[in-house]
C-alpha cells in the first residue's frame, strides 16, 4: 500500500521530508545507518553485523517495496538520509497481519520530534493497511525516551524478558511493546 510523502517541522525549525525508501537510497541509507547504529546503546547489533553492502541494502529496501504489509521510511534534510523507521511484516499466513517496528536517526536528530513523526506516520500507514492488525516491537528497558515515545503513541507494555541481550558479560533487559491498528 503506497505511503503519501509529507513534509513535517521539527522541534528545531527544520522541514524534513518523510518518504519511502527507493532502491537508489541503498548507498546513502546504507552510511546512515552504519553511523547511528554504532553511535546507539541501544540497538543490539556489532560493528560487524552492520558493515553489509549496498547490494544488499538495496535487496532490503526490495523486500518492503515487495510486501504489502511492510513499510520503509526514511527521513531526509537538504538531500541527506537522516533517519529510518520500518514495518516489517510477518511473511507467515497466521501471522502476517503483525508487523515489527525498528527505527533510528542520527544522533544530533534525537529528541526533536522526528521519532514521534515517523511513528505517526506509520501508525496511520498501518491502520489504513488491509492487512495489519497488530504492530509490534522491542525496547531496552534502559532505553527512557524510547519508551516514553511509545507509550505516547498507545502502545501497552506486554512484559519484560530479562537478561535478553548480552554484551560480553553485560545484560540488559528487553522490554515487548504492542499497539492494535485494527
Ligand atoms: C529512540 C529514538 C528513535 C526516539 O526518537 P526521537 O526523535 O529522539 O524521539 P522524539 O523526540 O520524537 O520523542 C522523544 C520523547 O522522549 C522524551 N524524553 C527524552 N528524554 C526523556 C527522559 N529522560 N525521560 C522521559 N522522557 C524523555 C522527549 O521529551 C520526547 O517527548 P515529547 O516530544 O513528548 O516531549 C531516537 O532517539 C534514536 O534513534 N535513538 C537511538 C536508536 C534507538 O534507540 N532506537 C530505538 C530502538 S527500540
Amino acid at each position: 500500500m503506497k505511503f503519501n510523502p509529507k513534509t513535517v517541522t521539527l522541534k528545531n525549525r527544520k522541514e524534513v521530508r518523510i518518504r519511502t525508501a527507493e532502491i537508489s537510497d541503498a548507498e546513502n541509507l546504507l552510511a546512515t545507518l552504519k553511523k547511528y547504529i554504532s553511535d546507539s546503546a541501544f540497538i543490539p547489533k556489532t560493528s560487524n553485523e552492520i558493515i553489509i553492502t549496498v547490494e544488499q541494502e538495496r535487496d532490503w529496501i526490495s523486500s518492503f517495496i515487495q510486501k504489502d504489509n511492510s513499510l520503509l521510511l526514511v527521513a531526509e534534510f537538504e538531500n541527506e538520509i537522516i533517519g529510518n523507521i520500518d514495518l516489517t511484516g510477518n511473511p507467515r499466513i497466521m501471522m502476517q497481519h503483525t508487523a515489527i517496528i525498528g527505527m533510528g536517526m542520527l544522533t544530533d536528530w534525537r529528541n526533536v520530534g522526528l521519532g514521534t513523526e515517523f511513528m505517526k506516520s506509520s501508525i496511520d500507514w498501518a491502520k489504513e493497511n488491509p492487512m495489519l492488525e497488530l504492530l509490534l516491537l522491542q525496547v531496552y528497558c534502559e532505553n527512557i525516551s524510547a519508551i516514553y515515545l511509545y507509550k505516547k503513541m498507545g502502545f501497552k507494555e506486554n512484559g519484560i524478558v530479562e537478561n535478553y541481550f548480552k554484551n560480553g558479560e553485560e545484560y540488559h533487559d528487553n522490554l515487548m511493546m504492542s499497539l492494535v491498528v485494527k
